[in-house]
């Protein structure tokens, strides 16, 4: 497959899935994704991103689980591995605030996002999570920030989601016209 087509249908095929099946996800498996992640562009390379991970195999899973609300426990516990997203908030360099921190681990976790698709499985961002949680059972020191908490797993059946998620599971991809987002000359002014 030429690159062209390879990277369309990775972005095709990517998609935030909530029902997984029980296959179980390995620490190799984590180590690809997050290599992935690594290797993104981020302000001054300052790699800002620091990834908790944990497959459901490992002893402080529930730790990373009992991070999560209510409604994403519902349906991110069939995934096979868990991971919470956190951000160094100042430059290593100088200490001074790094504005693009949010931007950088976001940057990141599409690429892993975008490799998980070519191993089949998926990627679910979720910020329904509880970051001061997160700071107190892995120790986050202050300088760092939570960011958000990903479910990551292989698609399994709609079926098993509770009614209110399945819709949204099967539905069509939802986006806003591309031209309410891409301006030329001036603000909303269409390209
Ligand atoms: C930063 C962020 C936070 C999100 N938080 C949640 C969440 O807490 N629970 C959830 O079910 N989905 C969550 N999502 C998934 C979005 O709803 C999903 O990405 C969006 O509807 C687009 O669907 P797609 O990713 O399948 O293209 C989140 C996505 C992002 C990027």
């Amino acid at each position: 497959m030429d690159k062209e087509t390879a990277i369309k249908s990775l972005i095709a095929e990517r998609k935030s899935y909530r029902a997984f099946t029980d296959q179980s996800i390995t620490r190799e498996q984590l180590g690809e994704l997050l290599y992935a992640a690594h290797m993104a562009a981020s302000c001054f390379n300052e790699q800002p991103w620091r990834f908790i991970c944990a497959t459901k195999q490992d002893e402080h899973y529930p730790r990373v689980f009992d991070c999560l609300n209510d409604w994403n426990q519902q349906w991110a516990g069939a995934a096979g591995a868990l991971i919470i997203t956190v951000a160094a908030t100042r430059f290593a360099k100088n200490s001074k605030p790094n504005r693009f921190y949010m931007h950088d681990v976001g940057l990141a976790t599409s690429q892993m996002s975008l490799r998980a698709v070519a191993m089949g499985l998926a990627v679910h961002p979720m910020a329904g999570f509880h970051s001061d949680k997160a700071r107190q059972n892995f120790h986050i020191p202050d300088d760092f920030e939570p960011v958000t908490a990903l479910a990551i797993g292989y698609p399994g059946d709609p079926n098993n989601l509770p009614e209110d998620m399945r819709s949204s599971e099967t539905g069509p991809r939802d986006r806003r016209p591309l031209s309410d987002v891409w301006f030329g000359g001036d603000w909303q002014q269409s390209y």
